[in-house]
């Protein structure tokens, strides 16, 4: 049984497919904190779970925001009982070509994201270092946490198909790519991520503590 949940960057993408997992697997209630708006797709789950999706506004690079956003959950749902840091960016260039100032804000973001991309064909390298830093932070805060009775794991998604990688089925070699990588030859869908979290977060879980769990079909991981 899962309870209360947040869920950061959950208004689209990623974090609103296993947002929607969680539901049909019995979630009470579900909180996206998300510095964007919150648009159709989000509007349709929340139409079909009535008064069990949320959308709160808030910055997560902000601790004020975060801690205001979380403590407005915890006061209307009374507790709550597991989070997915999702939200994260990254913008698609060599390294050389990153700005000081865009690797700050990068770093930013993803510095409070628990999943990686290990993939050598997504130009990012300050992507990648973000990622790679939350699996050893991942690892220390179970250490750290597990006295308080607090989980801490991570999940590794593939290439999934969302606003994030719009782009990579547009590359020129893109059907070679497919023809000589073996796997799938395609993306994921958001909602096949899924049980990952559900299983993460649930009871089913109580013991598993400091792991992390990768979702990939092989394309575009090295
Ligand atoms: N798409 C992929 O192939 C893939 C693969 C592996 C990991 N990931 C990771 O999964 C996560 C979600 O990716 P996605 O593809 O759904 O991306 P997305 O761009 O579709 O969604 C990201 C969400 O995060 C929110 N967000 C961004 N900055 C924020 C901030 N400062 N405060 C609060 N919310 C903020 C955005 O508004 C958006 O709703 C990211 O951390 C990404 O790095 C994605």
């Amino acid at each position: 049984m899962l309870f209360s949940i947040s869920y950061t960057g959950a208004n689209r993408g990623i974090g609103l497919g296993i947002a929607e997992c969680c539901l049909v697997n019995g979630a009470a209630k579900i909180y996206s904190i998300d510095i964007g708006e919150a648009g159709d797709d989000f509007q349709n789950l929340s139409n079909q779970y009535p008064g069990q999706l949320f959308a709160i506004q808030a910055d997560v690079t902000k601790e004020a925001s975060i801690s205001t956003a979380v403590d407005k959950i915890v006061e209307e749902a009374g507790a709550l009982h597991g989070m997915v840091v999702n939200a994260g960016r990254t913008n698609h260039k060599s390294a050389l070509d990153f700005t000081t100032e865009e690797i700050e804000a990068l770093f930013s973001v993803n510095a409070v994201v628990r999943s990686i991309l290990h993939c050598q064909r997504v130009p990012s390298t300050p992507y990648g270092a973000s990622k790679a830093g939350i699996r050893n932070m991942t690892h220390t805060l179970a250490m750290e946490w597990a006295q308080h009775g607090i989980r801490v794991n991570s999940v590794s998604p593939g290439l999934v198909n969302t606003a994030m990688t719009y782009w990579v089925p547009q590359q020129p070699d893109w059907e070679q790519q497919l023809k000589y990588y073996g796997g799938f030859p395609r993306l994921a869908e958001v909602q096949e991520l899924g049980g990952a979290y559900v299983y993460l977060l649930s009871d089913a879980a109580s013991y598993t503590t400091s792991i992390d769990i990768p979702v990939n079909g092989v394309i575009g991981i090295c």
